[in-house]
């Protein structure tokens, strides 16, 4: 891509503007307020709307050696054994070099599909091969969702708290994103029925129902089995389409699984979002959309003006990998790995935190959600953080309406016991100081958390599992 840094220094012919001083060569030029006018009048409407992903923004200072980052939802990719790696790579050099170098069906290899019916199977589900799509990750699987189906205005409902990297795509397509609370049970299936109701009413009809039931991305908690029927049930009553969102199903710490929306329901209402990234490696960046017929059709043509097909190379890689047979054993190690992670995560929260946090005991999945008293800001607060050399992803990315100020997301799979115990340390710090200083200036002591989160102005409606 150009770099439009060179592109302004050769623009002087715009009546009334001087022309910028052309950069020094080796340098970069900082893109000035008179700079960003000149294309101003260029710029798409959706452009006033669209948002950065938080975690983008934070993956520069959070690379930096002396940060333990606890905001990715990096898996820890240091697990995979490189000589496997090299293994794979040399025998696809080796014997399918022309193909894995060349485009492909923007569908996905059939080859690749019959991998994902194996990691569906693994979760009792059975799709047809002809409803899966390989997409560019997961996260091109939302967008592809959101390209197909969303117009300006058009309601999305998802989750309060939502993936973080999903409100972008929705403020893209320039969505009404209407957020509906959780419990430790997931989404208040209750509260999505009285929202649909009071849209009804409106002669509105959401355009889909956006969730991660499963380990959710960023609160941790997984939506009961009881909460999952009703919700099928509602999609199958109102015709809606429900997208279910699972890269953690298969990271399981504790429990038992609970049945997939898409098992529930078939494939008829409930669209199913999968990806490589959190059981191999998302620097491959293949993930899948499975759909019904009239949905997919649109979705391939949505994906080939995005991007003509996913990677070839790294389709042949996956490939590679499933045959190799070993793939449910590695799920099973980076379990083992993650469950301490996360068990050294929950107690040195309880040793550091105060007493007026909560947050979540996820049983599977890579985060936990900490919910601190109402006063926080927690974007104010990742400030203070970075001083001390530790980040965390602030609760309010995870809203499309800046809710969620006195959250933090937390990553456990990214960092070992180790920086996850300095980490929590240094957080509870600022954390405390936080405190102290509220109690100073107020003379007041702050109560611990309330038992009954409606009494919270703030939607996190998470208690503190101890
Ligand atoms: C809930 C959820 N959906 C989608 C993604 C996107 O993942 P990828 O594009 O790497 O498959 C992530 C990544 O963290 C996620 O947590």
């Amino acid at each position: 891509m150009r770099d439009t840094s060179t592109l302004v220094s050769e623009q002087p012919d715009i009546p009334g503007v001087p022309a910028a001083p052309a950069p020094a060569p080796h340098r970069r030029a900082h893109t000035s307020a008179r700079d960003l006018e000149r294309y101003a009048a260029l710029f798409a409407q959706r452009t006033r709307v669209m948002r950065s992903s938080a975690m983008r923004d934070l993956m520069e200072i959070t690379a930096r050696p002396e940060v333990i980052s606890l905001a990715g939802g990096l898996p820890d990719t240091s697990t995979f054994p490189p000589e496997s790696f090299a293994a794979q790579m040399t025998r696809i050099a080796q014997e399918s070099s022309a193909e894995a170098l060349q485009y492909g069906p923007t569908e996905g290899f059939a080859r690749t599909r019959e991998c994902i019916g194996e990691v569906m199977a693994a979760e009792g589900m059975h799709p047809d091969p002809d409803d899966i799509i390989v997409t560019t990750g997961g996260q091109q699987a939302i967008d592809l969702v959101a390209k197909t189906l969303v117009d300006p205005g058009d309601v999305v409902v998802c989750e309060a708290p939502t993936y973080p990297g999903a409100v972008p795509v929705f403020c893209s397509y320039e969505a009404d994103t209407r957020q509906v609370e959780m419990d430790s049970d997931g989404m208040r299936v209750d509260l999505l029925e009285e929202l649909l109701e009071e849209l009804a009413a409106e002669g509105r009809r959401p355009k889909f129902i956006y969730t991660v039931p499963t380990f959710q991305n960023p609160a941790g908690v997984t939506l009961s089995a009881e909460r999952r029927r009703r919700l099928v049930e509602i999609a199958r009553e109102r015709e809606l389409l429900v997208v279910e969102d699972n890269p953690y199903g298969l990271l399981r710490y504790q429990g038992e699984p609970v049945e997939t929306l898409y098992a529930l329901d078939g494939g008829d209402y409930v669209l199913y979002v999968g990806t490589f990234s959190k059981i191999l490696s998302p620097g491959i960046r293949l993930g899948w959309l499975c759909a019904p017929p009239p949905v997919m059709e649109k979705v391939v043509l949505g994906k080939q003006a995005s991007d003509l097909c996913s990677s070839t190379l790294t389709q042949y890689f996956v490939d590679e990998y499933f045959g190799e047979g070993q793939w449910g054993a590695y799920i099973e190690s980076l379990i083992g790995v993650y469950r301490a992670r996360r068990d050294a995560m929950l107690e040195s929260l309880e040793r550091h935190f105060p007493e007026q946090a909560t947050w979540t005991a996820p049983a599977g999945g890579l985060f936990v959600w900490a919910t601190l008293p109402d006063y926080f800001d927690t974007t104010d607060l990742l400030a203070r953080a970075l001083r001390e050399n530790v980040a965390f992803v602030p609760g309010a990315a995870a809203y499309a309406d800046g809710r969620g100020t006195g959250s933090m997301r937390l990553n456990f799979s990214g960092s070992n016991e180790d920086e996850i115990r300095e980490g929590i340390r240094r957080i509870g710090k600022v954390v405390r100081e936080q405190v102290d200083l509220f109690e100073t200036l107020t003379g007041e002591h702050e109560l611990p958390a309330p038992a009954d989160e409606s009494e919270r102005g703030d939607v996190v409606p998470f208690r503190r599992d101890r």
